[in-house]
């Protein structure tokens, strides 16, 4: 019978999802959905994704631990069997869950330590299947290498030693006050204590590389149909980039694809499966292939606190490697965009490399260094700001200087179309770029989803006042007493909620706190907020100034702050140890309009809980009107096509075009058009789009012409560059 994993036992309201949908049964752990109140929703996964995964948990789970006991001596270093080991867990601990989220995300246990052979001798052993493993393998062994079976036996394992041995060792990696000595003085006392330890198990404990060869070939682990791939596959130079032994099911897919070609890439997956590893295997590739003197790596991602995050990050892991790393985004000043010039990799938001390549004549040199190009959350290409990403990425197609684009977004259903829209290499651009798409079964962490809906009939503003006050009730009730991160619509909504939150705690007793309060000070400069961080609370949106902003994600990354208050200046990649998202209100206030969230701006908020590096589990909490329950309760991940919205502001950006001297007539117009996504997207949803002289119904060419010649007859009507010519005739 198929044993449900204890996490899950916990919960009723999934359950009955469990034994409905069992073959499914990754997508709905995953995505548990449960409408407040207690109504259930099954969720289904897609139906035609060649890495679904359809394995029974038990089945599955057992495959994962034990292939990767038997492939802990595939590791070229010398590795301790034992750390190597997810235990079994059979209580609900949060260290017993973080080893069933890893063996269900497809993550590898711990990175193994790699160990003098000298500490082990301090240590008990204990009962595992890698003794039996270790065991057979030994007596497979011929008769010249095999080591004493007596001395496997003699340190056969009793229940009198226990585990947690094993863990204070894993422990003692990073925390020096756990960590067991390992001087010879202390071994040998050890040794005494313990005789049976002294034994000879020089003679097993690591087998020789010639010895590890059997293992070496029953290969690698394999999830969700996907072999892993070891990261000791990369060249040693690489491999402190990834503090982990192998990469996940996603990353090991992509592996070949990023690893052994110059191709351009695309990649879909969910939030936190682990896109940014594929970056950065990008770049050690670019690093392993290059060899034709200086070059320069470009990521860019929508938000500010994404690009501190990544540089930060990314400074202390290529640092070592000699590449410089340097952040570009509006908080930059003169003097660091002199450092961006020195910088082999260049972290920047898609406004801040747009206003760098429009002068363009002043930087051709660095553009034209631009050997790789990184694009995050591609996905953005829908919203208003998309159009900037379409255009600077069209124009560095444009330029031609052989760059490699590498773009990764969250689970999109037309992901294929950004591999057509950037094509395959300058040579081939017509052949759509490698591709690859992920479904919500690799989310890596289970989130459960709750949808609380209110009455009300004032408007976004009344009924926001309306869900602040509410919020006491939803900690109440769904809270576990981790960090929470609340969506607000605008900075003032932020305000408010963290103004209140900080009251309720105030004045809530001790005991009924539902987080502690700081232990030290947080040193703050913004009025407000300083009136709220002694209460655990915070704000963080795009109106705080950068040490503000820096300071908040580093006390609730410390575990100083417990709750921020934010808009979606969070909400798409960044990295925060969050437990529970409340989407306070589900509308946004851009540009003086009221509307509600797209689909994929929800998930990408969603996706801040969880994250697979702090938890194994999440909550959600969407509080909205009354009517849109039941779109919530639906809402999948993955639904969404993309849609460029390069036709809101075409005429602006063909200006730019046109002032960087890459249109200088009708001809080239047409040309630059067809190199955006909005060309990808006009064939296939030939309606979506109203742009002033577009007929639908003609073919593509004839109707790029008419857009392009309207747009320059509005630019000419306007006094602006009415120099550029028009033929009568466009080929
Ligand atoms: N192979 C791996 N083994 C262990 N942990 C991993 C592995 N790959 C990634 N991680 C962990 O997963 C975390 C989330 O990864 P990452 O931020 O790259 O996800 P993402 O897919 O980019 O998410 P989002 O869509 O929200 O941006 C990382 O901080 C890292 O700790
Ligand atoms: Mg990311």
């Amino acid at each position: 019978m198929t044993r449900l994993p204890t996490a899950q036992k916990a919960r009723p309201c999934s359950e009955k999802l469990w034994l409905s949908a069992p073959s499914a049964f990754l997508g709905a752990l995953n995505f548990l959905t449960t409408v407040d109140p207690a109504i259930e929703t099954s969720v289904t996964m897609e139906p035609n994704d060649p890495y679904s995964y359809h394995l029974p948990y038990e089945q599955y789970a057992n495959n994962n631990v034990d292939h990767y006991i038997v492939n802990a001596g595939y590791q070229d270093d010398q590795v301790d069997y034992e750390l190597s080991r997810p235990h079994r867990p059979d209580t609900v601990t949060r260290q017993s869950q973080a080893a069933f989220g890893r063996a269900r995300l497809s993550l590898p246990p711990p990175a193994p330590v790699p160990i003098e052979f000298n500490d082990y001798l301090g240590y008990n052993y204990a009962s595992t299947p890698s003794d039996d493993y270790t065991r057979a393998y030994l007596e497979n062994q011929s008769e010249d290498i095999r080591p004493s079976i007596q001395a496997v036996h003699a340190l056969a394992p009793t229940e009198s030693r226990p585990y947690q041995h094993i863990f204070r060792r894993q422990e003692s990696s990073s925390s020096p006050i756990n960590a067991v000595p390992s001087s010879p003085t202390y071994q040998a006392s050890q040794r005494q204590q313990n005789p049976e330890a002294s034994m000879p198990i020089r003679s097993y404990a690591f087998p020789t590389a010639q010895q590890r060869k059997p293992e070496i070939d029953r290969g690698p682990p394999t999830v969700q149909g996907i072999q892993l791939v070891p990261v000791h596959t990369l060249p040693d130079r690489f491999r402190t980039i990834f503090p982990f032994a192998m990469f996940n099911a996603v990353q090991s897919a992509c592996f070949q694809s990023i690893y052994e070609s110059d191709d351009n890439c695309v990649f879909s997956s969910p939030t936190g499966s682990g896109k940014t590893v594929l970056f950065e295997i990008a770049i050690c590739r670019m690093l392993r292939g290059w060899t034709n003197g200086t070059f320069k790596v470009v990521y860019m991602a929508p938000t500010k606190s994404l690009c501190s995050e990544r540089a930060r990050d990314w400074k202390a892991k290529f640092g070592p490697l000699n590449l410089k790393c340097e952040e570009m985004t509006g908080d930059s000043d003169i003097t660091s965009l002199h450092h961006v010039q020195r910088a082999d990799i260049i972290v920047t938001t898609p406004e801040k490399w747009d206003s760098m390549t429009r002068k363009w004549k002043d930087h051709e040199k660095l553009v034209r260094l631009i050997k790789l190009l990184l694009i995050d959350e591609v996905h953005i290409l829908n919203k208003d700001r998309g159009a900037a990403l379409e255009v600077v990425v069209s124009r560095m197609k444009s330029v031609g200087a052989g760059t490699r684009f590498v773009a990764l977004s969250a689970t999109v259903p037309n992901s294929q179309d950004i591999a057509t829209w950037l094509g395959r290499n300058d040579d081939t651009p017509n052949v759509p770029a490698t591709h690859k798409r992920f479904g919500e079964e690799f989310r890596p962490v289970e989130l459960t989803r709750y949808v609380c809906g209110y009455q009300s009939n004032a408007n976004a503003f009344g009924f926001d006042t309306v869900l602040t006050k509410k919020l006491s009730d939803v900690v109440v009730k769904y809270s576990q007493k981790k960090p929470i991160m609340v969506f607000c619509f605008t900075r003032k909504s932020c305000s408010e909620a963290a103004k209140f939150l900080a009251e309720w705690w105030k004045h809530s007793a001790p005991k009924n706190r539902y987080w502690h309060a700081p232990t030290r000070q947080i040193r703050v400069e913004d009025k407000g907020l300083q009136s709220t961080v002694s209460a655990g609370v915070a704000v963080h949106h795009a109106g705080l100034g950068l040490d503000d902003r820096g300071a908040v994600e580093s006390a609730y990354l410390a575990g100083e702050l417990s709750v921020i208050c934010c808009t979606s200046t969070l909400a798409v990649g960044v990295n925060l140890p969050c437990h529970m998202v409340i989407i306070k209100n589900t509308v946004s206030y851009e540009a003086g309009a009221i509307k509600e969230y797209s689909d994929l701006e929800i998930m990408q908020m969603i996706g801040r809980a969880g994250r697979p590096q702090f938890d194994t589990s999440a909550l959600a909490v969407i509080m909205t009107k009354m009517q849109q329950v039941k779109h919530y309760e639906q809402l999948l991940s993955g639904q969404e096509r993309l849609e460029s919205c390069l036709h809101l502001n075409l005429v602006e950006h063909l200006n730019a075009a046109i002032g960087l001297g890459m249109v200088p007539d009708l001809c080239a117009a047409k040309k630059w058009l067809a190199g955006t996504f909005l060309r990808v997207r006009l064939e296939d949803n030939p309606t979506h789009y109203q742009i002033k002289g577009d007929t639908p119904d003609r073919d593509l060419g004839a109707r790029l012409e008419q857009i392009c010649d309207s747009a320059i007859s509005q630019l000419q009507e306007l006094g602006m560059k009415a120099s550029t010519r028009k033929p009568a005739t466009v080929n």
